[in-house]
């Protein structure tokens, strides 16, 4: 089995769906999966709930940091594989607040490492030989990119601007030097920014979808010229699943979606489709809905992942288009009011206690 830590988060928990669908589409065995999570605000256990409750995924709630709880996990279900996504994720949030960013990605992230570490000198034969501990992480850690810079690659030196990507940055390091230092068996994939199902509305997309579907203003930062590369999260997840299978020992790998926006264009896109598919009672546009409000302080200006590397040497390709990438997104958002409700609402915390405690 894999171990994914943050598998209730957004990328970790639409890649509990994507593993299940791809075994069953590849015909590979159902290989079961623990998620180790800490259920933060932005974890939520609905989210893996159908996988959960047929018993192919464990949940663990626990905090990557408590070495104990990391230790005990290893020890009694004995997996193949970390994949390691768990962290805070919200660049606004480690503006207001770092020290948790500072906990969970770079503490955190060490005390997993030494944890996996000691598990992976306790294995013999095959199963050391086939350990694999593999580290998500950002493209926010090479920094901001002008208008004519070369999109990021694997050589691109760090750069971190916020509290966010330096955390991140710090725990990419770590990764590196225990695969120098003690020969850890591991692979690092920096990707761009993700948008699809399950994304938590604190985010860009499922924000604007939210607040135009309530009628709310439409928060743009600074003038919307700021770029983001969109991934579409099931592309990233196929992606660390080739990366799994054929990365090289100790190697980054960048995932970008090659899909360059301006923000401004992906919230009127966003507009556009509402339009099509929920017109407003008033029969305005959602567009009338955005506001431009105070920039977000250090605000990087662009990102963009040149991804050659993995289409090269692993052979993986987005995809999705940004077109047909968020098409599905907003009708995601349209159809499942209920993963809504449980998110906003936090009555997923009543549902874990309810279902979860005693299994724990
Ligand atoms: P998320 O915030 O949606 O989910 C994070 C998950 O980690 C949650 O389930 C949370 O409960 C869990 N978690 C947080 N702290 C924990 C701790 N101390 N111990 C155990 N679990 C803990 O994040 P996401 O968007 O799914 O991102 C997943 C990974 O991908 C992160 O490492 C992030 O840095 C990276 N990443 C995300 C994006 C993006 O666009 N979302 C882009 C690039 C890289
Ligand atoms: P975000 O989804 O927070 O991802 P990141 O900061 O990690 O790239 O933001 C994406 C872009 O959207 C970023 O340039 C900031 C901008 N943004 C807004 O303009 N308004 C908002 O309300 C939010 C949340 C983000």
């Amino acid at each position: 089995m894999i171990l994914i830590t943050g598998g209730a988060g957004f990328i970790g928990g639409n890649f509990v769906h994507h593993w299940f669908e791809r075994c069953a589409r590849l015909s590979l065995p159902e290989e079961p999966v623990v998620v180790f999570d800490k259920l933060t605000y932005a974890g939520n256990p609905h989210t893996i709930g159908e996988h959960l409750q047929a018993g192919r995924a464990t949940l663990v709630q626990a905090d990557i940091a408590d070495r104990e709880a990391v230790r005990q996990a290893l020890a009694t279900h004995r997996p193949r594989a970390i994949l390691h996504f768990a962290a805070e994720s919200h660049v606004d949030r480690s503006i207001h607040g770092p020290g948790e960013f500072i906990h969970t990605n770079m503490v955190g992230t060490f005390s997993l490492l030494e944890e996996a570490r000691a598990y992976w000198n306790s294995l013999e034969g095959a199963d050391k030989e086939g350990f694999r501990f593999l580290h998500v992480s950002t493209d926010e850690v090479y920094g901001s990119l002008s208008d004519t810079d070369p999109a990021f690659s694997e050589t691109t030196p760090y750069a971190p601007n916020s509290p966010y990507s330096a955390s991140k940055a710090g725990s990419d390091h770590l990764v590196r030097a225990y695969h120098h230092t003690y020969g850890f068996p591991t692979l690092t994939t920096n990707c761009s920014n993700n948008y699809g199902p399950y994304h938590f509305p604190e985010k860009l997309i499922p924000l604007m979808i939210l607040n135009a579907l309530d009628g709310k203003p439409l928060p743009v930062y600074g003038d919307g010229l700021n770029i983001r590369d969109w991934l579409y999260v099931r592309d990233h997840c196929e992606a660390i699943c080739q990366v799994l299978e054929k990365g090289r020992l100790g190697e980054t790998y960048n995932v970008g979606g090659i899909n360059e926006i301006k923000n401004i264009d992906v919230v009127t896109t966003i507009c556009r489709k509402l339009d099509a598919l929920r017109p407003r009672a008033d029969g305005q546009p959602y567009e009338s809905l955005i506001t431009y409000v105070k920039d977000r302080p250090g605000h990087d200006r662009r990102y963009a992942i040149d991804p050659t590397k993995i289409q090269s040497e692993i052979g993986w390709k987005p995809a999705e288009t940004f077109e047909s990438g968020i098409n599905k997104t907003v009708q995601w958002f349209l159809d499942h009011t209920d993963w809504i409700d449980t998110v906003r609402s936090g009555a997923y915390r009543d549902w874990l206690d309810q279902n979860y405690a005693e299994r724990a």
